[in-house]
């Protein structure tokens, strides 16, 4: 029996790179799992494979700024698997790479839309089905970004920040319903979102100034959400777990 059997999770932005392989993970320790991104093929594909695996997933459509995706993500999730026990936030954006002060206020308005209040209100949407299960579970994937803002992603960097404080106003009212909230912050992981630096001819430079001397791999955040997810973590809430191969995390 795997830790999460018989719990019902919903991922964001788990057709690709960090937000998958947690729906793979969560799936594999006994949970069923919905996936969800904004384009259909994209989702469609993920279950196939996860399926493919014998694992216990479903799929939909949700762009997490859309409130009606939201909503019939929720309503699927609960008609499919007959609850909703935890939740991943996992879903962002960084429209803009560039010095801080260049940014407009669409690009602004857009990064917090999707970042942080999708963030937020996802939650609010979700945890009345969690207080129906007795109590329940949530990780809202950040960024190190959050700690050590990255001189071109400014913007982005300031909404991951924004995900800290987020965590921690959530947890005493969260707390009276038994539902923990808690935080990862990863470092450089290796997926499409990041390749432009990867893949970069100079990112032997930067692989030097980590600790752990490489960039993570999405299933190295996987295990630690899965975790957080878990009874294993009954008494943690309101924390922040740095997966970054000990890059600097201060604030
Ligand atoms: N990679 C890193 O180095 C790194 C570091 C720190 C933090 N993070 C954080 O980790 C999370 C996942 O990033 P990633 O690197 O795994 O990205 P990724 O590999 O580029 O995957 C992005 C996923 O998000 C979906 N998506 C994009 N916009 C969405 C939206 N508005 N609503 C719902 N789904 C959406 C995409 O599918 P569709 O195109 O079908 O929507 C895809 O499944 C993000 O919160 C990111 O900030 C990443």
């Amino acid at each position: 029996m795997g830790k999460l059997t018989g719990k019902v999770a919903i991922v964001t932005a788990s057709s690709d790179g960090i937000g998958l392989s947690i729906a793979e993970r969560l799936a594999e320790d006994g949970a069923k799992v919905m996936i969800s991104s904004r384009k259909q093929q994209n989702v469609d594909k993920a279950v196939k494979t996860l399926k493919g695996r014998g694992l216990n997933v479903s799929g939909i459509v949700c762009h997490v700024a859309k409130k009606e995706h939201r909503q019939k993500m929720i309503e699927q999730t609960v008609s499919e698997f007959g609850g909703i026990d935890l939740l991943v936030s996992n879903a962002a954006v960084n429209p803009i790479f560039g010095p801080i002060l260049n940014s407009t206020e669409d690009a602004w308005d857009k990064i917090f839309e999707v970042n942080v209040k999708a963030t937020f209100f996802l939650i609010k949407e979700v945890v009345p089905y969690m207080e129906k299960r007795g109590g329940g579970s949530i990780v809202i994937v950040s960024s190190n970004g959050g700690y050590s803002p990255s001189e071109l992603m400014g913007v982005y960097s300031t909404s991951k920040t924004a995900l800290f404080g987020l965590t921690k106003a959530l947890v005493p009212q969260l707390a009276r319903m038994n539902i923990r909230v808690n935080c990862i912050a990863p470092g450089l992981i290796k997926t499409r979102f990041s390749e432009a630096i990867w893949k970069n001819e100079a990112s032997d430079e930067f692989k030097k100034s980590i600790p752990l001397k490489r960039f993570g791999e999405p299933d190295e955040c996987a295990g630690i959400v899965s975790f957080l997810l878990s009874k294993d973590a009954s008494y943690v809430t309101g924390e922040t777990i740095v997966v970054s191969g000990g890059t600097s995390s201060r604030l």
